[in-house]
């Protein structure tokens, strides 16, 4: 497992546009088995309900509906994990939340993905639920655990 890195990089996103969607898709294929094309975020971004930033080590996309908010992805480039960024993203996104009046945060992660799970746990997100079989890995199918942060 990777080590944690005592060095803490800086963060300063910008708002996901149509013009990112390419550096969105190349962030996303260095951290996912499937990862979103450029298409994918373009048809997302055109979905009033959809928020995102991005930042050349990391990029975070959410759903706002009303009070409520989902991640829909985050992911941090290989060679910056481990320095804070991801801890810096989601901090960045709670504070938007609380500025937009977001009474809940939720989203749906792997139960085999360690890292994240322990991100959202430090993060102040619970487990909710779980959902069976709902990713699909080459290796065959694993549950997600859906957890939620409440403001
Ligand atoms: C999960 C991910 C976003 C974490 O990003 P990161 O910038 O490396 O995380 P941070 O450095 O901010 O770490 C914050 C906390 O997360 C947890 N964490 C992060 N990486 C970890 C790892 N490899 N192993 C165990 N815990 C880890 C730790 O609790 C850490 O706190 P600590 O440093 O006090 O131990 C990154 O590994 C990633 O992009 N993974 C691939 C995509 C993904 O799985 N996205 C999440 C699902 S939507």
């Amino acid at each position: 497992m990777l080590q944690k890195n005592k060095i803490s990089l800086s963060l300063t996103p910008v708002l996901l546009t149509p013009a990112f969607c390419e550096a969105a898709a190349a962030l996303h294929q260095t951290s996912f088995d499937c990862p979103w094309s450029k298409e994918s975020f373009e048809s997302l971004l055109s979905l009033p309900t959809t928020i995102g930033w991005i930042d050349e080590k990391a990029l975070l996309v959410c759903s706002k509906v009303i009070d409520e908010m989902e991640i829909l992805t985050l992911c941090v480039a290989p060679c910056f994990r481990r320095t804070g960024v991801a801890e810096k993203f989601l901090d960045y996104l709670f504070q938007y939340a609380a500025e937009k009046g977001v009474h809940r945060l939720f989203l749906e992660v792997s139960v085999q993905n360690t890292a994240a799970g322990n991100l959202y746990d430090k993060k102040g997100f619970r487990p909710i639920g779980y959902r069976k079989n709902y990713y699909k890995t080459k290796a065959g199918f694993c549950d997600a655990v859906c957890m939620e942060k409440i403001f």
